[in-house]
């Protein structure tokens, strides 16, 4: 299916960029949940117009009309409404995400320059690693206003964390609230005293060994699955993480979803990508909210924070 460069129905135009695990898994969600036209672009010949094919013959079952295409040029992605970056390399067991700076950067800085040509009023979620990082540089590249560049790491280990809760507790988790804040590290912030079991704070239903261990699984969610796979990194729950930001932002949701913004003093930081409670809606970033934290807390997010920027220097 064609869709033609000038495209323009009521639907949204979502192009993702990376057809690998992770660029497939949001495309396939994207069009599960019917949120807008998807183009899915990949520079590997086939790729992106493979993994389109079948996602689009798996639309009958879902009952679902969309239009989706692979393609290897900007050219079909014009006047995209947002652009999701998942291309780059991932790690291999006993890596960090950080080892991939170098060549990822490269990656993003060849990316950008065609989104500025061919979408340049598209809102920009960036999920390739090392996320804080290829947020930043993103926005350095791009010159878009903060509003219009997000990266998603909030989301999924929000959601690891209530999946790991959920287990421990045996409690559903959907009457869980978590949140992660910081760098999408091993020194992300599990924040304890905003984190719920409906009115019940954590730290008053699960005993503080527990509770840590469930933190610290938290912080190596990503290298766990690594670990396991071996030759790969999770995709699955990155990939829904980045609809939920998609659908809060295309259908003006404003829901707030930990996100990976520009603070300008918010938390004390200013001019740093890093994971914050954002407001998400059809302008992309529509607000930073402040949560208090506990001293503890604040020394950890200090801690991630100066993490990001010494991350930062080595590109
Ligand atoms: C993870 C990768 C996507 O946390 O950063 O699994």
């Amino acid at each position: 299916m064609k869709i033609p460069k000038t495209f323009r129905s009521k639907m949204a135009k979502i192009t993702i960029i990376g057809a690998g695990n992770v660029g497939s898994q949001v495309a396939f969600c994207t069009a599960l949940k019917n949120l807008g036209d998807v183009v899915l672009l990949d520079i590997t010949d086939g790729l992106a117009k493979g993994k389109a094919l079948d996602i689009l013959s798996s639309m009958p079952i879902a009952k679902r009309d969309i239009k989706i295409i692979g393609t290897e040029s900007y050219d079909d992605t014009k006047d995209s409404d947002i652009v999701i970056i998942t291309a780059g390399v991932v790690r291999k067991p006993g890596m960090s995400r950080d080892n991939l700076i170098k060549t990822n950067a490269k990656i993003m800085s060849s990316i950008i320059p065609q989104i500025l040509e061919h979408s340049p009023n598209s809102i920009l979620i960036i999920v390739s690693n090392p996320l804080d990082a290829m947020v930043q540089l993103a926005y350095k590249l791009s010159g878009f206003p903060k509003e219009r560049v997000m990266g998603m790491a909030g989301v999924l280990d929000s959601s690891r964390f209530r999946t790991f809760i959920a287990e421990e507790l045996n409690v559903s988790v959907k009457d869980i609230e978590t949140w992660v804040l910081g760098g999408h590290g091993d020194l992300m912030v599990p924040l304890i005293h905003h984190s719920k079991v409906k009115d019940q704070a954590l730290s008053k239903i699960m005993d503080e060994e527990k509770l840590n261990e469930v933190i610290k699984r938290v912080q190596n969610g990503g290298s766990e699955i690594v670990q396991l796979l071996k030759t790969g990194s999770a995709f699955f729950a990155p990939g829904i993480a980045t609809v939920d930001m998609i659908e809060s932002i295309l259908k003006d949701e404003k829901r707030i979803l930990p996100s990976t913004v520009l603070l300008e003093g918010e938390y004390g930081v200013n001019g740093l990508f890093v994971g914050a409670p954002a407001r998400l809606g059809r302008k992309g970033v529509e607000e930073v909210i402040e949560f208090e934290l506990t001293d503890k807390e604040k020394e950890m997010f200090q801690k991630s924070v100066e993490h990001i920027k010494s991350l930062i220097e080595k590109i």
